[in-house]
């Protein structure tokens, strides 16, 4: 198939950025939308012109590298995956497609379609842990039972990759249901108890600190998010950060 490709090009931070368009043909369908920008860098070298620099790693859902906003929409038209995951059977021929890096103050443009999410990374080392004896006597993990509920909502939660989907959805670029999701996975498990009261207490205001708007409930973030995180883990951070305050 062919197509249009509208694509937002920047040097580099300080550098002002601009849609540029793109025509490219002989599109599979079979191919994923990593792989049409493959084919449309292939092309750019071969002329001599500047590639198209986008983030990418695992191309199987699991880094949460490749978050791009593909016609106003993060990760593209397809719910429940990672830009990674689709395809290009997804469009048809002579569709025009929008290619945006995601839109968000704490997440400054790199270049091109690359942002820098390192603010994801701040968050976590602020409470992300849980202390464990490493002195050689170390207990099986499955040596302490835990209830099969909690056990479920954890892994769930522990399903977060950190792409970053949420905040692009969210019209206040809120990281809440990010942060909910890496408070919850720890506040559910025996193992994240020592810690409980100084997580939510810290990354909620590393969050603050990086610049991610408030949430105000439109419920963006889990329609976005490829891996069906729920906002009842936003419900549960509220609690934790409220019984957190009530004992300090
Ligand atoms: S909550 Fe979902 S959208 Fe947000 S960073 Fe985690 S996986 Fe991505
Ligand atoms: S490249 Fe890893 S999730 Fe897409």
């Amino acid at each position: 198939m062919d197509l249009k490709l509208k694509i937002w090009r920047q040097k580099n931070a300080a550098a002002k950025g601009k849609i540029v368009d793109y025509d490219i043909s002989e599109v599979s369908s079979d191919m994923s939308f990593l792989e049409m920008l493959d084919v449309l860098n292939k092309e750019l070298t071969e002329k001599g012109d500047e590639p198209v620099s986008f983030d990418h790693d695992c191309r199987e859902g699991i880094c949460g590298s490749c978050s791009l906003q593909i016609n106003g929409r993060p990760h593209g038209p397809d719910g429940g995956i990672t830009t990674c995951q689709l395809h290009m059977r997804k469009f048809k021929n002579g569709d025009s497609i929008v290619i945006e890096p995601f839109r968000a103050k704490a997440f400054p443009i790199v270049k091109d379609l690359i942002i820098d999410r390192s603010a994801f990374d701040r968050v976590q080392h602020a409470g992300a842990f849980i202390s464990v004896n490493t002195s050689g006597n170390t207990q099986d993990a499955n040596a302490t039972p835990i209830n099969k509920g909690n056990a479920d909502h954890a892994f769930d939660a522990a399903s977060c990759i950190g792409c970053g989907a949420c905040v692009a959805a969210c019209k206040n670029a809120s990281a809440m249901l990010f942060v909910a999701a890496k408070v919850s996975q720890y506040a559910l498990l025996p193992q994240g108890q020592v810690e409980r009261e100084m997580r939510v207490t810290n990354m909620v205001s590393q969050m603050d600190e990086e610049g991610f708007g408030a949430c105000t409930n439109t419920g963006a973030c889990e329609a976005e998010c490829p891996k069906g995180i729920s906002i009842t883990n936003i419900a549960r951070m509220n609690r934790e950060f409220i019984g957190s305050n009530l004992k300090s």
